[in-house]
């Protein structure tokens, strides 16, 4: 499949799960924030919501992936960051759970300007339930027509799509290894009945950006992290990987997963993996040490650029 390549890519972290005076910049590569700089406090939050500026040619197109677990995160960074919610040409919605559309109805709704794509797969409005130790939680489920009544334009699919021409949505993700098998505890509903979720509605965003390679942006990567960049190296037919960047989901996995996992990262050899969100304190600290040079942790208010040349 065709991809345009892209001269730059800079994702922001607008809503993530951490925030870390203390973690390092990487100047011209990882830019992180000031506090005492800024317009107002950020939020940390358990949900997600990427701001991704992608440059064409000097085109700028801005999409905002995921929308975090509520508008409280959501609306409060964005104002910290000094963005305002026209800027924004489109979202993508990386998977059905609500810790990653709980700010996108309100966000819809304080908008101007017209009918705003809305990219996702049909899966995700399936209802998501999670068992866990402690009891059932959800149903879940993001609903349509709330969606169409608030002045979007849907783009849904089952397998691959570009998102405004210029990045690639990999659909249902293609299962190629052995150890990312998803969880049991994740079900969903279909025409009533409870089944174990195995995510098809779960999907990366991908960039080709010149001279760089890929740039793989993951939600929460219940299909497998390794399995989301396999995937995206098969439909765009490029090989080099720049940066991995997602909530990881690895931590409820155990600890043979992790361990697969970064088998597979470094097979993989990206120029930078960056994790936050669900990857689990616990396997932050494994990838952290197993990649001394070329991990970091995705913290609010973060930005990561990849430039091309
Ligand atoms: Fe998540
Ligand atoms: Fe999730």
């Amino acid at each position: 499949m065709h991809i345009p390549t892209l001269q730059s890519v800079t994702v922001e972290i607008l809503v993530d799960n951490f925030f870390d005076v203390f973690e390092p910049s990487r100047p011209g590569i990882v830019e992180r924030v000031v506090p005492g700089r800024l317009k107002k406090p950020l939020l940390a939050a358990h949900g997600l919501a990427y701001l991704i500026t992608l440059n064409q040619q000097g085109k700028l197109t801005r999409i905002l992936m995921d929308a975090a677990n509520s508008p409280l995160p959501l609306f409060n960074n964005l104002e910290a960051l000094e963005h305002g919610l026209d800027e924004i040409d489109a979202v993508v919605v990386s998977h059905g759970h609500p810790d990653h559309y709980g700010g996108l109805y309100e966000f819809l709704g304080k908008r101007s300007g017209g009918p705003l794509p809305v990219y996702l797969h049909r899966d995700v409005f399936l209802p998501k339930v999670l068992v866990t130790p402690r009891g059932r939680i959800g149903p879940w489920v993001l609903n349509l027509d709330q969606l169409t009544a608030a002045n979007v334009k849907s783009c849904e699919n089952e397998g691959p799509q570009l998102v405004m021409d210029q990045v690639l949505l990999t659909g249902t993700v293609e299962a190629t290894t052995d150890y990312e098998k998803p969880l049991p505890s994740f079900r969903r509903k279909v025409n009533g009945q409870d089944e174990q979720d195995l995510f098809p509605d779960e999907q990366a965003l991908v960039a080709v950006v010149e001279g760089r390679g890929l740039v793989v942006i993951g939600g929460c990567s219940h299909p497998g992290i390794v399995n989301m960049v396999k995937y995206a190296q098969k439909l765009t037919g490029v090989q080099k990987v720049s940066l991995v960047l997602g909530g990881f989901h690895l931590t409820p996995g155990g600890d043979e997963l992790i361990k697969h996992t970064i088998q597979g990262l470094k097979d993989l050899n990206p120029e930078l993996i960056m994790a936050g969100h669900c990857t689990g304190f616990r396997a932050l600290t494994k990838l952290a040490a197993a990649f001394p040079d070329n991990f970091m942790v995705s913290c609010v208010g973060t930005k990561v650029m990849v430039v091309g040349g």
